[in-house]
């Protein structure tokens, strides 16, 4: 991401909190999302708000600030975490990096040292992925202000096209509570998220495909919990971990999101590589989209990794696309026309992609699938794109 370093401080009963917030760097290059009190609270706020970057500060040997680092290296392994130590820690410095810490610095430091630990760390980290030569695959989150506006439509159209064009691509239903992906793409909801969080252990490609449901085009579907009271098992935690695992199995994987923003929904756009916002052409819900863009922005989110698909999009309502431009301060990447078989295609359990494939609708969402599709130019065959992990 092109954006500052977003950190998040973690404070260990016991730290001078004024004495370390004045060490820390000023600079454009950190952005310090938050400097939380008690490891504890600081685990919670993690979860809750997107981070590059974990700081850890501790007064001396401590379990917790290993059980801290331990948790947020096995959650999320590309995320640096610098451990910050105010006294002498005889045996500490060993059990940092073995819970898997990139650096330790002993305070007090000059702000500038401080800097350079960070920035460091980051590096190290991204240059290790890079190393690795493991290509994270694009992880697309569908986003829109409420409900109704095509989120489902696009997130189902959107993964079979990809899977037309001969991907390997994973849907993700996210609406938990109201969930109807599987619907959409006719699928009947055997195994859900709610059955895969509830089975416990650790997540493989071999276990994970067991609960994917598959889509006569070839995508694959993880079904949201067949009952609204089920929801509250999928944590963010856990979905994190479904993700990565995801991304590595699969060349795309399309999360379809419930209105709003969630914590279930920060936490995918976190973990997400793209955006894709649809709105729809009437005053409320372009107020409401450009919301979202500024909330993302908000975050931190790169603006080039943002879309924006106008779904309804030539609805005589006497809103004009110059409108749309002036009140959403971008031009919409794709626009979605109203169509009558779209409802049916719902109903039918049939994406419009299949249905009526040469419809206005359908060229639409090849055309969103296309700008995801970037050329692989180790291949030469008709299968282009991020290729699997192997
Ligand atoms: N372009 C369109 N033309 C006709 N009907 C549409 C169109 N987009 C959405 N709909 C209708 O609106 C319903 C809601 O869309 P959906 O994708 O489920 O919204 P969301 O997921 O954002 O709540 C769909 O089931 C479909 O019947
Ligand atoms: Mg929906």
């Amino acid at each position: 991401m092109s954006q500052a370093i977003r950190t998040l401080v973690a404070l260990d009963e016991g730290v001078d909190r004024e004495a370390l917030q004045a060490m820390l760097p000023v600079d454009p290059e950190i952005q310090i999302v938050g400097v939380v009190d008690g490891l504890e609270d600081s685990w919670t706020t993690l979860q809750e708000t997107p981070t590059d970057l974990l700081v850890v500060a501790c007064p001396g040997y401590s379990d917790r600030a290993l059980f801290l680092v331990d948790g947020a290296v096995k959650q999320r392994p590309e995320r640096p975490v610098v451990v910050f130590c105010e006294g002498s820690a005889n045996g500490f410095v060993q059990r940092v990096f073995e819970a898997g810490a990139d650096d330790l610095l002993m305070l007090p430091q000059e702000s500038e040292s401080i800097l350079f630990a960070l920035r460091k760390a980051v590096a190290r980290r991204h240059g290790a992925s890079a190393a690795t030569g493991v290509a994270v695959s694009p992880m697309i989150c569908v986003l829109g202000p409420k409900g109704g506006t095509g989120k489902t439509l696009t997130s189902c159209n959107l993964a079979v096209s990809l899977a037309q064009s001969g991907h390997r691509v994973a849907v993700v239903d996210l609406d938990l509570q109201f969930g109807d992906v599987g619907l959409a793409l006719g699928l009947a909801p055997e195994r859900t998220l709610y059955e895969l969080a509830k089975s416990g252990g650790s997540l493989d490609d071999e276990k994970l495909d067991g609960y994917l449901a598959t889509h006569p085009s070839g995508a694959r579907a993880l079904i949201a919990p067949t009952r609204p009271d089920h929801a509250g098992v999928v944590t963010t935690e856990f979905l994190r971990e479904v993700y990565a695992a995801l991304r590595t199995s699969h060349e795309y994987v399309i999360v379809d999101t419930p209105p709003g923003f969630t914590p279930e929904v920060i936490a995918s756009i976190d973990s997400s590589s793209h955006v894709c916002m649809v709105g729809m052409l009437d005053s409320l819900s372009l107020k409401n989209t450009k919301l979202g863009f500024e909330t993302l922005e908000l975050m931190g989110y790169d603006p080039d990794r943002m879309r924006l698909v106008l779904n309804r999009a030539d609805s005589r309502v006497g809103i004009t696309h110059d409108d749309v431009v002036s009140i959403i301060g971008r031009k919409p990447d794709v626009l979605v026309p109203s169509d009558r078989d779209i409802p049916r295609s719902v109903n039918q359990g049939t994406p419009i992609v299949v249905s009526k494939s040469r419809s206005d609708a359908a060229k639409a969402f090849r055309s969103l699938a296309a700008l995801y599709q970037v050329p692989d130019p180790s291949r030469n065959g008709r299968r282009r794109g991020w290729r699997r992990k192997r």
